[in-house]
């Protein structure tokens, strides 16, 4: 026990010395990371097909798959195809090549995604929600579920937990329907979505993305999905049944970071939960644990996970103003990865169209910044349903053809 306090003892005062000494702390924090990783490769699950196929058996794509999900290889890729698709949609051409026909969605998709501030805007956030909450409906006891498109093949829209997604839902609906007579799974669609969705946000991860799924009419499984009460133990353990361990849950549910609120305190509809709504930074982990401005609202659930000493020392990590963001883009795209493949049970066969993917935005400066700032003290209720758009009505920075609005 003497030790044990001790060693507590020691980790404190090296955590305090590595934040004084940011140099020394990022090479402390690279150590403890490689440390992790053996440690994390042993817990790490296997799902779908690739828990009984052999080696021998697995594809190129099965195989890297496999290796993303046992944290040994990067799920981010900057391979990028810039030509034009190969034909038009329908067109003998574009048949004849697999990701023609993804290559004209990701061009709607990333359309319907980019706001004219630049941010990514509200049917992003709630692609990105989608993903999860399709691919989420299943646990290891489940025989059904997953990502399977059942989210809007079935009437699983109508229960609470999917409050706030009707927008893209009605959206991704219509894709379906001109999308669908080209042999697009609605599984896929969605999953292509939200991985469109978070590269669409400035800064966020370009995450390989893989098709083939299969879709079910059946509503998954209930209550799999968490609540924005549950405490740090409900959470891991929920997501432990969904092979997802507390590390990337930490790194999944930074996802926050370009929300806005509209059910959880219905009389802040829209207030965001970190400064910086519709841009994929880093800087909901350190506004969760410490101060924020007066509009950020804060899931008690973070709140919890931040806490708590299996997700804490994750959630610090990812805080990290030097190093955090490339951390966090890398955990997040293979622990989404994990995630967009729940309840499928032909990962082996997938096949790969990361290319038509827009690309990743590694920068961004908000022209509106000054009209957010008044807006994050609590000034511009307006703004709550626009800050997608803020540098239109604004005019900063836009050629200034907007109009300048008044508090
Ligand atoms: C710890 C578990 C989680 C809880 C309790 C939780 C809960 C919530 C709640 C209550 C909202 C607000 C919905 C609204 O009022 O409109 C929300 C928004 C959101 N969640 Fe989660 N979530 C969790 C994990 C995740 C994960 C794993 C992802 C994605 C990988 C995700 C992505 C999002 C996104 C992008 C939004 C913003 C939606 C928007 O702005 O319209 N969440 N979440
Ligand atoms: C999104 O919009 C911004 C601002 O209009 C632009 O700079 C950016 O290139 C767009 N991104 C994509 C992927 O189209
Ligand atoms: C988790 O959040 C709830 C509120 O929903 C709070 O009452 C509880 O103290 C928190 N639990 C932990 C372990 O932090
Ligand atoms: C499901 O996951 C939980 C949490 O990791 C684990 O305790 C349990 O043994 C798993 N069950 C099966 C059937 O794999």
């Amino acid at each position: 026990m003497k030790g044990f306090t001790y060693l507590i003892y020691a980790l404190l005062t090296f955590v305090s010395f590595s934040s004084a000494h940011p140099g020394m702390g990022d090479t402390m924090a690279a150590m403890r990371r490689e440390a992790n990783k053996v440690k994390r490769v042993e817990s790490k699950v296997l799902i779908g097909d690739l828990k009984t196929l052999k080696d021998t058996q697995l594809t190129p794509i099965g195989k890297d798959i496999k290796a993303i999900l046992l944290d040994q290889l990067d799920a981010e890729s900057n391979i990028i195809d810039t030509s034009i698709p190969a034909g038009s949609l329908g067109s003998a051409a574009c048949k004849a090549d697999l990701c023609c026909v993804w290559k004209w969605i990701s061009y709607e998709m990333t359309a319907k995604f980019n706001g004219t501030s630049g941010r990514c805007n509200k049917f992003a956030r709630q692609a990105v929600r989608l993903g999860f909450h399709d691919a989420g409906v299943w646990s290891n006891t489940s025989t059904y579920g997953g990502a399977d498109g059942s989210i809007l093949l079935s009437d699983e829209m109508t229960r609470a937990d999917n409050n706030g997604l009707s927008a893209i839902a009605d959206q991704m609906k219509a894709w379906y329907n001109k999308y669908s007579p080209y042999g697009v799974s609605m599984a896929d669609l969605i999953q292509m979505g939200a991985n469109v969705a978070t590269v669409a946000c400035p800064l966020g991860p370009r995450i390989r993305s893989f098709v083939g799924r299969k879709d079910n009419s059946k509503a998954g499984p209930a209550s799999l999905l968490p609540g924005h009460l549950d405490s740090a133990d409900t959470l891991i353990k929920l997501f432990a049944a969904k092979t997802i361990d507390a590390h990337d849950l930490v790194a999944l549910v930074g996802a926050h970071t370009t929300s806005q609120q509209h059910f959880v305190n219905t009389g802040r509809d829209g207030d965001p939960q970190d400064s910086t709504p519709g841009v994929w930074d880093v800087k909901f982990y350190p506004e969760t644990t410490g101060n924020a401005a007066p509009r950020v609202l804060k899931f008690q659930s973070d709140i919890n996970l931040s806490k708590d000493p299996r997700s804490a020392g994750e959630w610090q990590e990812f805080s990290n103003p030097s190093n955090g963001q490339d951390h966090w883009n890398e955990d997040y795209a293979k622990a989404y990865t994990r995630l967009s493949l729940l309840g499928v049970n032909n990962i082996n066969d997938l096949k790969e169209c990361t290319k038509v993917l827009p690309p990743h935005r590694s920068s961004y400066v908000a022209e509106d910044q000054v009209i957010l700032d008044m807006w994050l003290q609590g000034q511009f209720n307006q703004l709550n349903s626009l800050v997608d758009d803020a540098i239109m009505l604004t005019g900063f920075g836009g050629g200034g053809s907007g109009t300048i609005i008044t508090p």
